[in-house]
Order: C-alpha cells, then structure tokens, then sequence
C-alpha cells in the first residue's frame, strides 16, 4: 500500500490563548499554504524556529535538504549527504531544483514531500557575486512556483525581508510568512502588507504569523525541552539521500 506523508505540522503555538494560560497549537498544511519565509534580526530566532519544524519535518519521514549558509548551529549534521554549509549551499539549491525536473519528467515519484530549508537566504545571497545571485534567485523562483505540485516546499530565513533578495513576484509565492523579535518597518511592510500597523516588537521567539486567507495570528516559538534528541532526529533525516522515489 502506498504510503501517506504528513504535511501538517506545527509552527508555533498561540500567544494568545498562552496569555491565559493554555496551550494552542498553530498549524500549517504545505499542501495548502506551501512555502515558509521566515523574518526576524539576528539572535531573534530564526534557527530555532527552524529546528523546532525540521524535528517534526524529520518525525514525519520527509525528505529534507538543508542549507546552512553560517554553519554555526547545525554543527551535529557537518558529515550528512543532505547538509550543505558555508559556499556550498548553492549546491543543496541545485540538488531540490534537479529533483524537481525528475519529478516534472516523471523520473520519480511525488509521494515524499520534499523540503529545501535554507537558513540564512540574503547572507548568502550578498555573499556571491551579482551574475551568480541572479542564477540563485531564478532557481529558487522555479522551486517557488512549480514545486508545490510536485510536493517540493521552500522553508527560507532571512534578517530583513528585502525584495532585493528575489526574482520578481517570487516573494508572493509564499503562503505562510512567520516574522519574529523586533521586525524592521520594511521588513513589517513585505511580511504583513496588509497589516504593517499593528507590528510592534516582540522579543526573542515571539512574533506574528500569517497564513494565506487567514487572519494575522500572534505566535511564540515554544522551547525545544531537548535539544540534543531533536539535533540526533533532524541528523538522521538528512543522512537520508532517498530522492523521492517511492
Ligand atoms: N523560542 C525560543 N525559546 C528559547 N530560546 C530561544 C528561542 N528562540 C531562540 N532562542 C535562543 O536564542 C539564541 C538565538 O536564537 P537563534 O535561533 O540562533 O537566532 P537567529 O538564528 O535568528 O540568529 C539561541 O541561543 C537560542 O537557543
Ligand atoms: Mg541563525
């Protein structure tokens, strides 16, 4: 029988049912509302955030490809063929984009969802020359756009939510964004256009969500109790080199 993958995961939990004492899970379907961008400064916690999604990701059998331009937290995962660090992430880029051609041409199967997280997109970006940034940001428009019906989701940090950092219109191929700590004015405006107002700063792991046609939501990141077991689940998915071929 064939096997069917989850694509409902919690993103965070409800600040407001938190403040009065009860615990509410946020869920978001990929297949519904697929591609994440996630907004937030330096230490506001974007790559917590991000493991706090992967360990579910990873729970769920997924096929996970991860890019991790700083190379900082992901230290456990260095040795796994899915990993790619420092310069090389353009790599985990053209991995998730030739997938999708198999996938397009029929090579593979669709069934394992597949998710390209990437943590640290613009970094990335200022850190190649400007003929290759353009390469980068063509691809990953493609994956944007195509990818969702060829169970192929984007899951992207950045510090600002600059529009510099996409093809045009790729930005609204999103249909969750996720903005946390204290967000710049631009960054409120191309996160939550419709409702820029009422952004205020958040601390650490706290923010707003929204949701493609649903109203704009107050989230807490919840702590990751532990985090060495999370590190050990999210390792063992990236040493996965399955490529969807189920
Ligand atoms: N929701 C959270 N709960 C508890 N600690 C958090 C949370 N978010 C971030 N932190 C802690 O704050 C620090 C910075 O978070 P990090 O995710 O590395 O930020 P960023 O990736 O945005 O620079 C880390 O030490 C992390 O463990
Ligand atoms: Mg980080």
């Amino acid at each position: 029988m064939m096997k069917t993958f989850k694509t409902t995961f919690n993103i965070g939990i409800s600040q407001k049912a938190l403040s009065k004492g009860f615990v509410v899970p946020l869920k978001i379907n990929f297949k519904s509302t697929p591609h994440i961008i996630l907004v937030a400064p330096s230490g506001a916690g974007k790559t917590y955030a991000l493991k706090y999604i992967l360990r579910q990701l990873a729970e769920a059998d997924s096929l996970i490809y991860l890019c991790d331009f700083k190379a900082i937290d992901f230290s456990a995962m260095s040795d796994c063929p899915n990993y790619f660090k420092h310069s090389d992430v353009n790599k985990g880029l053209e991995v998730v984009f030739e997938l999708m051609q198999k996938r397009i041409n029929g090579d593979v199967g669709c069934e394992q969802p597949c998710y390209l997280v990437f943590d640290e997109w613009a970094g990335f970006l200022a850190s190649t020359p400007k003929k290759s940034q353009e390469e980068y940001k063509q691809r990953l428009a493609s994956i944007l756009m195509l990818g969702r019906g060829l169970g192929i989701y984007v899951i992207l940090t950045l510090q600002r939510a600059d529009s510099s950092n996409f093809s045009s219109g790729a930005r609204d191929n999103f249909g969750v964004a996720l903005g946390l700590g204290r967000l710049s004015k631009e960054s409120a405006r191309m996160l939550f256009p419709d409702e820029t107002d009422v952004i205020e700063a958040k601390p650490r792991g706290k923010g707003y969500l929204r949701v493609d046609g649903k109203p704009l939501t107050e989230i807490s990141i919840p702590t990751i109790k532990d985090m060495s077991k999370t590190d050990l689940i999210i390792r063992r998915a990236l040493l996965s080199s399955d490529e969807g071929g189920h």
